[in-house]
Parts: structure tokens; C-alpha cells; sequence
């Protein structure tokens, strides 16, 4: 059986992330949703927001796996018998710090690898941090994230956080 872990912040989850995911259930017998726990970052939804963001978004497919995880990716890779992370490219401007992350990993866990795989044309420009951004100052982002998410992205302004 191929397991492969899909790590990230997810703060919030996309529609990019989301395309990344199905796409791993092809190659994939399981995938692990891997949400990163990391208060330093302070993200913009808790952990279990972020979570429960995701189990939304999914359509019911049995071979995803959603859950939280602190310290080092290949260390919770190795918890749930996964020899590979995957990882979504966007454009080159990803490729050097995932390059990096993905030699450390190697370095770290050798029986490990990192497999990336490219999101759909129209996901490209897409990212988390522009998406919060727009969301705060009132702009509509339905068109980036699932429904469960953009009700939520709603509710940050109201909230001012
Ligand atoms: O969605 P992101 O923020 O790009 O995800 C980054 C993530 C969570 C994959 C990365 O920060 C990570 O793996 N963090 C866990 C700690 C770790 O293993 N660090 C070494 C990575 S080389």
C-alpha cells in the first residue's frame, strides 16, 4: 500500500490545496492531511478551524486522512508508515525553499521522498496569504477556496482578526 503525507499550514485551505490532494489520491493508496500545529507562526484559524475546514471541503473520498501534527514532517511520516510528502508547486518562485525543505527532509529521513506535484492552471496564482489579505479588507474570494472556507474568510472581518 503507498502512503504519502500532505503536509502544511493550510491557514486557510484552497482551492490550489485541494486540486494538490486530489491529484494524490490518484497516485496514492492513502494520503494523510497533515496540519502543521505551530503557535509561533500565529496563524489565522486554529488548528481544529483548519481542520474542520478540510474535512468539509472533502467529498467523502475514503483514502484521505485529516489530522494535526507538531515537530519535524518526516518524524510524523514515520508515525503513519509513509514513505512519501507531498507537496504542491505553483510557479518557479516555489522551487528553491521547497528544493530546500525537500533535501533537508532527505537528509533527516533517507527512505523518505518527496514527491511534488504541479496544481492546475487556473489554481497558479493562489496562495493563503493573499487570499486572508483580500478576505480582511472585503474583498470576495469565493472563487478561491471552498464554500465552507469563504464562510469562515467572511467571518474574519467580522471578527477583525
Ligand atoms: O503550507 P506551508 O506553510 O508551506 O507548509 C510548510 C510545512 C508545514 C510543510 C513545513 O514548515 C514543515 O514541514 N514544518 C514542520 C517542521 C519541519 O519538519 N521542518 C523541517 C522541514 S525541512
Amino acid at each position: 500500500m503507498t502512503v504519502a503525507v500532505y503536509p502544511g499550514s493550510f491557514d486557510p485551505f484552497t482551492l490550489g490545496h485541494l486540486d494538490v490532494l486530489e491529484r494524490a489520491t490518484v497516485v496514492f493508496d492513502k494520503v494523510f492531511v497533515a496540519v502543521l500545529e505551530n503557535p509561533s507562526k500565529s496563524p489565522a484559524f486554529t488548528v481544529e478551524e483548519r481542520i474542520e475546514m478540510i474535512r468539509e471541503s472533502m467529498t467523502g473520498n475514503g483514502k484521505i486522512e485529516v489530522a494535526a501534527f507538531q515537530g519535524l514532517t518526516v518524524e510524523y511520516a514515520q508515525d503513519v508508515g509513509a514513505n512519501s510528502i507531498v507537496r504542491g508547486l505553483r510557479a518557479t518562485s516555489d522551487f528553491e525553499s521547497e528544493f530546500q525543505m525537500a533535501l533537508m527532509n532527505r537528509k533527516l529521513a533517507p527512505e523518505i521522498s518527496t514527491v511534488f506535484l504541479m496544481t492546475s492552471f487556473a489554481n497558479v496564482y493562489l496562495s493563503s496569504s493573499l487570499i486572508k489579505e483580500v478576505a480582511r479588507l472585503g474583498g470576495d474570494v469565493g472563487f478561491a477556496v471552498p464554500p465552507s472556507v469563504a464562510k469562515r474568510l467572511a467571518r474574519l472581518k467580522e471578527e477583525n482578526r
